[in-house]
């Protein structure tokens, strides 16, 4: 099993979904996040004083898979979040040791989806 983290444009989110559809990954979470990535640095002025901005607004997307569906989710996140421009976002793969659906306390790869 794999805990896929994925950081994306907050506007990418309807295709994200679409692609994830398309491959039939249906669970997934996904928060509010603010994230830093390399050349995002920039200034922005407010009443006058100019601030450095380092912190944007991402949505961080958390994917539990089993190990077949691991290609097909990448894919689809990167299809889906892709524009080609600076500030993409990163897909982060993860070992994930164990699952469980609390209402069967089934665990393990069967718990997934
Ligand atoms: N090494 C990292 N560790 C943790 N989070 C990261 C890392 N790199 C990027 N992120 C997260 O992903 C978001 C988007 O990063 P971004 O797409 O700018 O990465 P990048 O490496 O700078 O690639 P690009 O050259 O396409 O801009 C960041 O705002 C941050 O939330
Ligand atoms: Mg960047």
């Amino acid at each position: 099993m794999k805990l896929i983290v994925a950081i994306i444009r907050p506007h990418q989110l309807p295709a994200v979904k679409k692609a994830l559809y398309e491959a039939q990954v249906y669970a997934m979470t996904v928060t509010n996040a603010m994230g830093s990535g390399v050349g995002e640095r920039y200034e922005e002025t407010f009443r006058g004083v100019r601030h450095e901005v380092t912190l944007i607004k991402k949505l961080r997307l958390e994917i539990a898979v089993n190990e077949d569906f691991v290609d097909v989710t990448l894919d689809a996140l990167i299809r889906g979040a892709k524009t080609g421009e600076p500030g993409d976002g990163k897909i982060f793969v993860l070992e994930l040791p164990e699952c469980i659906r609390i209402r069967t306390e089934e665990r393990g790869p069967r718990a997934i989806s």
